[in-house]
């Protein structure tokens, strides 16, 4: 067997980062090199600030770097070093081409396939940690045997599939205590080798082990449902609104059956990140290359329900500041498609924030930890134009209110819970309203100071004080009526 002490990542990204940076942290005996192209990421994840935030890796990668973790754009050198390679590229959605606009763009991974085959001195173990359709494996071994036979070589190389389930925000959290580790392969040597890394730290019961092709298609599969539930309880959002149902409560309600279980069920402007839409693209596109077109369209539905959302909660939006925001300021607060994260991509805010500029809005942003030219990037990334005096970043949520005839809550930070709301209303445009599409606020209190809320799933909101809609003459008899007793 293999006798391991030395791991290379390919891909310094959210994912290779952190995950590596634990792995470090859990096997002092291994030595960890994290490669990529990219050379200002490698200076950033060598620097005090790293490139990207996610709470509780700081420390980790102080504690490790220089020891057994580093940071290098030497691929080569990573590539001959080590016994194992993961590959942790990005795998986008294509933007042209076959399958443009759904299948995933797998150039990256095919490049660390050839470059792989080009520097490899021994036989490795070539991990998929990269999110990839059905079969990638294969084709990954495909090229390199194929280039090893070519060369008239003899190395082996065994490839497995370990996708990642880490979530942007709590990653380390979830890296350090996974609901599960998942194994695919077909080598059962090749496998132990991983799930003996992991071991160090992972419960050997939570290490769950599959053929190639179950691992590679339960990644895809976990994220369109855990997708599918955000869609589903954003279209009862909209129902809630026009019944007078709180879809909170419906959340609350159903959630508590242990079939269906409370996590995942706040109804949102829409989710966004990297990996939601994208994959389910994916596996759309898979369905329909076999001929599962209805399979497909079904899980298209998530998408486009997500879609609907994101319009719909900026249409309202509109429509309440009597159907024009032409030069009116609209502070936003939020931008980041989740909190505890800087990362932007594929947020709401942006098309809520296109839609508003395209009306002519002047949107004031403030995010904890976004800047503006992550958020310019990605518009552009959608071919979004945008005009930089309709789109501000505010150095504060106080400078961003000051004056706006809205408030709107994209992103569910802590601390927007934290904020004095009466100082922002008395310098804001009169109506004031507020939109929020967290639901994350106390809708009654703003309400008390003056504020026109509009909450997802919320009928029209009433404040506090008004809570008590039992009449006069049942409170005269006493509690009568509500312990049952009372009879006209
Ligand atoms: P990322 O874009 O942050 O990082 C990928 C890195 O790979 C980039 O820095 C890029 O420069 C580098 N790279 C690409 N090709 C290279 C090559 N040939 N040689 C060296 N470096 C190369 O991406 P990410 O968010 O870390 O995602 C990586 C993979 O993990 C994707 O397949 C994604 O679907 C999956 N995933 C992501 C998350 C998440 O929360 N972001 C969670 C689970 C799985
Ligand atoms: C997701 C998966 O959770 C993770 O397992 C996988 O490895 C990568 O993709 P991530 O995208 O980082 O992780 O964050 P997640 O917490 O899943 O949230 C995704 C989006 O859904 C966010 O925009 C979030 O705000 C939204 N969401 C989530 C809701 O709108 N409502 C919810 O109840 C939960």
């Amino acid at each position: 067997g293999v006798r391991l002490n030395r791991i290379c990542c390919i891909g310094a990204g959210y994912v290779g980062g952190p995950t590596m940076a634990t792995i470090a942290l859990k096997c002092p005996q291994l030595e960890v090199v994290i490669v990529d192209m990219n050379e200002d990421r490698i200076k950033r994840w060598n620097s005090d600030e790293l490139p990207i935030y996610e709470p509780g890796l700081t420390e980790v990668v102080k504690a490790c770097r220089g020891k057994n973790l580093f940071f290098s754009t030497d691929v080569k050198k990573g590539i001959e070093e080590a016994d194992i390679i993961f590959a942790s590229v990005n795998t986008p959605t294509k933007t042209q081409g076959v399958g443009k606009g759904r299948a995933a763009d797998l150039r990256f991974i095919e490049s660390v396939g050839r470059t792989i085959a080009q520097y490899a001195n021994r036989s490795k173990i070539v991990i998929e940690k990269s999110t990839v359709p059905i079969k990638t494996a294969e084709a990954i071994a495909r090229v390199l045997s194929a280039n090893e036979a070519a060369a008239g070589g003899s190395k082996n190389f065994w490839i497995l599939s370990n996708p990642e389930f880490l979530a942007e925000g709590t990653a380390m959290k979830d890296l350090d205590e996974p609901d599960r580790v998942l194994i695919g392969g077909q080598d059962q040597d090749a496998i132990q080798v991983l799930a003996d890394v992991y071991a160090n730290w992972v419960p050997r019961d939570r290490i769950l082990t599959t053929n190639l092709w179950s691992s590679e298609l339960s990644k895809l599969v976990a994220n369109a449902m855990l997708a599918q539930r955000v869609s589903s309880i954003n279209s009862i959002s909209r129902l809630c609104e026009r019944t007078g149902a709180d879809v909170k409560e419906v959340a609350r309600a159903i959630g508590t059956d242990s079939r269906i279980g409370p996590k995942f069920l706040n109804a949102s402007v829409g989710f966004g990140g990297s990996c939601f839409q994208k994959d389910i693209l994916n596996l759309v596109y898979i369905c329909q290359q076999f001929g599962l077109e209805e399979c497909a369209a079904y899980w298209q539905q998530v998408v486009d329900m997500n879609d609907y959302q994101k319009t719909a909660f900026t249409s309202k939006i509109i429509q309440s500041l009597f159907n024009t925001v032409t030069k009116k300021k609209i502070a936003v607060l939020g931008f980041a498609f989740k909190k505890d994260t800087g990362d932007v991509r594929e947020t709401p805010a942006l098309m809520v924030c296109d839609m508003l500029m395209k009306d002519g809005a002047i949107v004031h942003v403030y995010d904890p930890k976004v800047v503006i030219e992550d958020a310019l990037t990605e518009f552009k990334y959608h071919d979004l134009e945008v005009n930089t005096n309709q789109l501000i970043f505010s150095k504060s949520p106080q400078e961003a209110c000051d004056g706006a005839h809205a408030i709107v809550v994209l992103t569910e930070w802590d601390e927007f819970k934290t904020y004095d709301y009466k100082s922002f209303y008395d310098k804001m445009m009169k109506p004031a309203f507020l939109f929020d599409g967290r639901n994350m606020l106390d809708h009654a209190a703003l309400v008390d100071i003056g504020f026109e809320v509009h909450a997802l799933g919320k009928g029209q909101i009433k404040s506090s004080g008004g809570q008590s809609q039992i009449p006069d003459f049942v409170t005269r008899a006493g509690s009568g009526l509500l312990s049952g007793g009372y009879s006209p």
